[in-house]
């Protein structure tokens, strides 16, 4: 049985009031919701914040991060290790988000790399993959997001996967308002788990395949509704208590 995963990406947003805020809010509308876990990926530099606001509150939500770079330590300046994120208490970390793979011209590759990298040191990784519009419109969505899996898969194994999370993110609904309809989400989600499957029927059965890209209130439950759809990643939504809350409940209800 896979268990839903609602994860909130804050992007580069926040300040220390603001997580102190979102944080408070998060734990007093999550208290008593069982069946799904819930994440959020602050800035790094609020990451020490936010695991003792967590810590205080013994809270249950589990605390992410948006990116790692692939050293350890040395001299690398600016780079952020594993060992660092584990060091203040986060377990999920984001790679391969359109943002990145656009504007650090992060490849296949590099993010596969990555993958490697987190998996060595006992880290999640929640892996973004997703097709741009003029791919969408090609028809060439499947085929996109096979070939940024089949990245890992090639390298690690298709075994890499157990454990991890994969966020299926169509570039053109992030941040846009312009979400996919729930039964094309499905689609998409039932031919990944599809492609992870002819590899190994295990791997693709435990697999939580996260949507997101412009997730609300509004339309998380339909996405929930769908059997291959585990859960959300969420941007803007996941800035304001309530709704990221509601995001979290809608997963709960839905998958138990
Ligand atoms: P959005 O962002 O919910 O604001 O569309 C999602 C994401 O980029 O992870």
């Amino acid at each position: 049985m896979r268990r839903p995963l609602v994860m909130g990406n804050w992007k580069l947003n926040g300040s220390k009031a603001m997580v102190a805020d979102l944080i408070k809010g998060l734990d007093a509308e999550l208290a008593g919701v069982e069946g799904v876990d819930v994440a959020i990926a602050p800035p790094v530099m609020y990451l020490d914040l936010a695991e003792q606001l967590l810590g205080k509150a013994e809270s249950k939500i589990l605390l992410g991060s948006q990116n790692v770079d692939l050293n350890a330590s040395g001299a690398f300046t600016g780079d952020i290790s594993p060992e660092m994120l584990k060091d203040f208490g986060a377990t999920h970390i984001i790679i391969g988000h359109s943002e990145r793979r656009e504007y650090h011209a992060e490849s296949d590759e590099f993010v596969a790399k990555k993958f490697a990298f987190l998996k060595e040191h006992g880290l999640v990784p929640v892996l973004c993959i997703g097709e741009s519009e003029a791919q969408n419109e090609a028809g060439e969505t499947v085929a996109v997001c096979a070939r940024q899996l089949d990245a890992v898969i090639d390298t690690q194994g298709v075994e890499a996967l157990n454990g991890a999370v994969i966020a299926y993110e169509p570039i053109w609904a992030i941040g846009t308002g312009k979400a996919a309809t729930a039964d094309d989400a499905q689609r998409i989600h039932a031919a990944i788990r599809a492609h992870i499957a002819a590899k190994s029927e295990e791997v693709a059965k435990n697999v939580v395949i996260q949507y997101g890209g412009s997730v609300k209130p509004e339309n998380a439950e339909a996405y929930f509704a769908q059997p291959d759809i585990d859960g959300a990643l969420v941007g803007g939504a996941a800035l304001v208590a309530d709704s990221f809350a509601a995001i979290a409940k809608a997963a709960a209800k839905a998958k138990n």
